[in-house]
């Protein structure tokens, strides 16, 4: 969204990765004092989100979301203010859902009256998930048969007689049946022969009960139209609805479908809860939380500030590595005030090594994405601590141009990633997802980076920096990360005799 919100990714924690539905108020309370005391929050870290069961089984008389009284019993205003307090940011959660994931009350068709409370107890962002979710179902008309014309000859193609051999086969999803289906499915006329290209005239003979239906049309592979088949009456009654379609000489296909439109019931959903956080007074953060079902890459820029783009993560080597790839080839729809979130960081939470956090970290700064961290932050090793504030890997997740970082080459389990930083210089990571730890190498040219005799190569890891005429190269250890900053050195600065190899994550 383009409100000024999320200039750049959100940084955060919040409860479901660690501790699931086992929250109450003194923990969160508890994260926000730590995320004072152990430097997250002059990390850049601000929101303290509370996920799924916050609220109680009921809403009150008046139908608003109450929390649970026995586990927030100052309720979400009172943890609001404290959060505040500590100069912190309070995040909630609920669904786009009858129910929360949990089973609690959620906010689909409540929308308006949720926003104001959250907005009323002082919460600064919205988590809204998509369990429960109550989608419209589009009905098509049933189709018996269609009659096509060119004003002196005329052919009838029967639907419901899929032999027939004017008919050729009418299918859904690959069954020869006489109708389209609820929300998706089609039906097919093909081997609709034409003496002639030109227009004709296609009679629809339908029958669709009382209310009016939708029908898309697309003739020989082309683009849809959408029709509005008007009632007919009653279901023993057929109607004739005529259109007018191009065909070309010889064989013809029709088909009549009746699309999901996801994409477009999701952007209407989500919408109404965006429409109600914009009736409140107050600048809520929206995090859309649709798991990638519908594309929302393609509506969440003018819905939300963030979208999930994939299930949930988990705490292992496989399930970050794939949400990984599912939104790396996503880069090109995020930017400031609408970024791609592959989900919140697992860091500390013990199912990979320090090495494996080491290399999620990097992967979430290079692509820009939400740092969210999901751990116990009142308890953390010295390890965790090392990679969740490494500000200079926050920096190139919070590079004021938003540019979410892709991969340029690969080769097998090696990967190397650019991100491409506002004041020009490049930030790039050397992935390395094999068993065996290798050296990596990359030619500065392949950057695109000013031309330089000599280039300074900030390890952002080690936090040393050097210089290198032509070449970066780094041991990077199995499933470990290497990562730089890269900029032209000033024309005076001394070259090295030979590029240096700078040992990361040995
Ligand atoms: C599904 C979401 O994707 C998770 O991040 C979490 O919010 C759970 N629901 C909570 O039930």
């Amino acid at each position: 969204l383009n409100d000024g919100l999320a200039l750049t990714p959100p940084m955060g924690w919040n409860s479901w990765n660690k501790f699931g539905g086992n929250i109450d108020q003194w923990k969160i309370m508890s994260m926000a004092d730590a995320m004072v005391e152990n430097g997250m929050k002059d990390a850049g870290y601000e929101y303290i989100n509370i996920d799924d069961n916050w609220m109680a089984g009921t809403r009150d008389a008046n139908g608003d979301l109450v929390p649970d009284p026995i586990r927030f019993p100052d309720g979400i205003k009172g943890v609001a203010d404290y959060v505040h307090s500590k100069g912190l940011k309070l995040g909630i959660y609920s669904s786009n859902g009858t129910k929360t994931c949990m089973g609690l009350p959620a906010s689909q068709g409540n929308e308006e009256r949720d926003a104001a409370k959250f907005a009323e107890w002082g919460v600064d962002y919205l988590k809204y998930d998509f369990c429960y979710n109550e989608r419209p179902t589009t009905y098509a008309p049933d189709i018996d048969k269609i009659v096509i014309s060119d004003g002196k000859n005329i052919k009838t193609y029967e639907a419901e007689s899929p032999d027939n051999t004017l008919v050729g086969d009418a299918r859904i999803a690959g069954s020869k049946v006489g109708y389209i289906g609820n929300n998706s499915g089609e039906l097919i006329f093909n081997k609709i022969n034409t003496p002639a290209a030109g227009n004709y005239t296609l009679t629809i003979y339908y029958h669709n009960g009382d209310a009016s239906r939708n029908l898309y049309v697309s003739v020989n592979g082309g683009t849809g139209e959408e029709y509005t088949l008007p009632s007919s009456g009653s279901w023993n009654t057929a109607a004739t609805y005529p259109i007018q379609v191009a065909l070309k000489q010889g064989e013809n296909t029709i088909k009549f479908y009746n699309p999901e439109d996801g994409s477009k019931i999701s952007a209407q959903q989500y919408g109404a809860m965006r429409d109600a956080l914009e009736a409140t007074e107050r600048q809520i953060m929206f995090s859309i939380c649709e798991w990638g079902a519908n594309k929302p890459w393609l509506w969440g820029p003018s819905v939300g500030h963030l979208w999930r783009t994939t299930g949930d993560i988990s705490d292992n080597w496989d399930s970050m590595t794939s949400i990984l790839d599912q939104n790396a080839v996503l880069a090109q729809y995020a930017g400031p005030g609408h970024w791609n979130d592959p989900d919140m960081l697992e860091v500390g939470n013990g199912g990979m090594t320090d090495t494996e956090y080491r290399a999620h970290f990097s992967l979430w700064s290079m692509m820009a994405a939400p740092l969210i961290a999901g751990n116990d932050i009142t308890a953390m090793t010295d390890a965790t601590k090392e990679i969740l504030l490494n500000k200079e890997v926050i920096a190139i997740d919070q590079d004021p141009a938003g540019i979410q970082g892709s991969k340029i080459s690969e080769d097998g389990d090696h990967e190397v990633w650019v991100k491409p930083l506002a004041n020009g210089d490049k930030a790039v990571l050397f992935f390395n997802r094999s068993q065996a730890s290798t050296t990596m190498s990359l030619n500065i040219s392949d950057l695109g980076l000013k031309k330089a005799p000599v280039y300074v190569v900030r390890d952002l890891w080690e936090h040393s920096e050097s210089a290198a005429t032509s070449v970066i190269s780094a041991a990077v250890a199995s499933h470990g990360a290497a990562m730089f900053k890269v900029h032209p050195g000033t024309p005076n600065m001394a070259q090295p005799a030979t590029d240096l190899t700078i040992t990361s994550d040995p």
